[in-house]
């Protein structure tokens, strides 16, 4: 693996799991894959969960992490080629890119998107700039339009509760991504790489179910059953995917933020039990209520602990390409 931004940087994603669930029960198997690596976690937006678990991920492989935060210690970089850089940035990736090309073995980067432009966005700039110019692997971190380590611990967390939990011989488990509500405009990030990620892996009867006019760009949904019945989408699901989004068609908007779309326990008793996931961080009872998140149903820690053995399977197959 050369880079890793998307699912399409994956040749076999269930390969891919199983050497992630191998790192889940034998951590330090490979703790000297890495010796002598440094990985550059460069974020231009905040972060916890892939903070630390990168971080994690890259020590149990030997490597040497070090955070550069960008966003907040960081000369403001221009993305933009051939700009003139007579407004608020001081530095063009063309320039700081290579450099840290040359302090690391392996880049990883969090973006966010403006939600103001979406052909900005979706143009995904910032990562292709420093693929562009960096010379060396890059990882997202999350970027404008996707969260592949996000979806790839979602798969994996999908695969652990199957194995430990089976369902009858030749069902394919019902997967529910369900939009909730929100206080603020949030990318699309998240629901964009589940989709593509479920889809890719092909093993699920995959849902979608969100508000009119939250739509989510084709390419990464198409395959899916789209609805605007959350209830109808809901029944016998095995899981239940929960996550904001603004919209997409008429960017970065909100436009109903309905509290009927959270789920509850009653909304939950139509489903085959399904285990409850989201990406967090979570705004309780806005998104999701405290009934779920703290009850029976909810997997989210399990998930959120689960992106030590995404990170540290994806640092392994690129350390591997070396
Ligand atoms: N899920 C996720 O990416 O969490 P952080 O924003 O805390 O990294």
């Amino acid at each position: 693996m050369k880079n890793f931004t998307s699912v399409h940087d994956v040749p076999q994603i269930d390969a891919l799991v199983k050497k992630a669930l191998a790192y889940k029960a034998a951590p330090f198997k490979d703790k000297n894959l890495g010796a002598g690596k440094r990985i550059g976690l460069l974020f231009l937006n905040p972060s916890m969960r892939t903070r630390l678990s990168t971080q994690i991920a890259a020590q149990n492989l030997g490597m040497e992490p070090i955070v550069f935060n960008v966003g907040q210690e960081g000369w403001a970089l221009e993305f933009e080629d051939e700009a003139i850089m007579s407004g608020s940035t001081v530095e063009h990736v063309k320039d700081a890119a290579p450099i840290m090309g040359n302090y690391f073995d392996i880049l990883a980067i969090r973006t966010f998107p403006s939600l103001k432009n979406r052909d900005d966005d979706y143009s995904e700039l910032y990562i292709k700039q420093f693929i562009k110019y960096a010379g060396i692997p890059v990882v997202s971190l999350e970027s404008a339009t996707l969260h592949p380590l996000q979806s790839l611990t979602d798969i994996i967390t999908i695969n652990e509760c199957l194995k430990a939990s089976p369902l009858p011989a030749g069902k394919k488990p019902k997967i529910v991504l369900t939009w909730a509500p929100h206080v603020k405009p949030l990318p699309q990030c998240v629901a964009n790489s589940f989709s593509q990620w479920v889809n890719a892996w092909g093993q699920a009867d995959f849902v979608i179910t969100h508000p009119e006019d939250y739509e989510l760009d084709e390419q990464f949904t198409k395959g899916a059953t789209i609805t605007h019945d959350q209830n109808a989408a809901l029944k016998d699901a095995d899981f239940v995917y929960v996550k904001n989004w603004s919209t997409f068609r008429d960017y970065g908007k909100i436009y109903t933020n309905d509290p009927e779309w959270m789920l509850t326990n009653e909304k939950l008793a139509v489903t085959n039990n399904a285990k409850v996931m989201h990406c967090l961080p979570v705004r309780r009872n806005v998104e999701l209520s405290d009934e779920i998140l703290d009850g029976p149903n909810s997997i989210v820690i399990q998930e959120a602990s689960n992106r030590v053995w995404a990170a540290q399977a994806v640092l392994s197959e690129i350390l591997a390409s070396l």
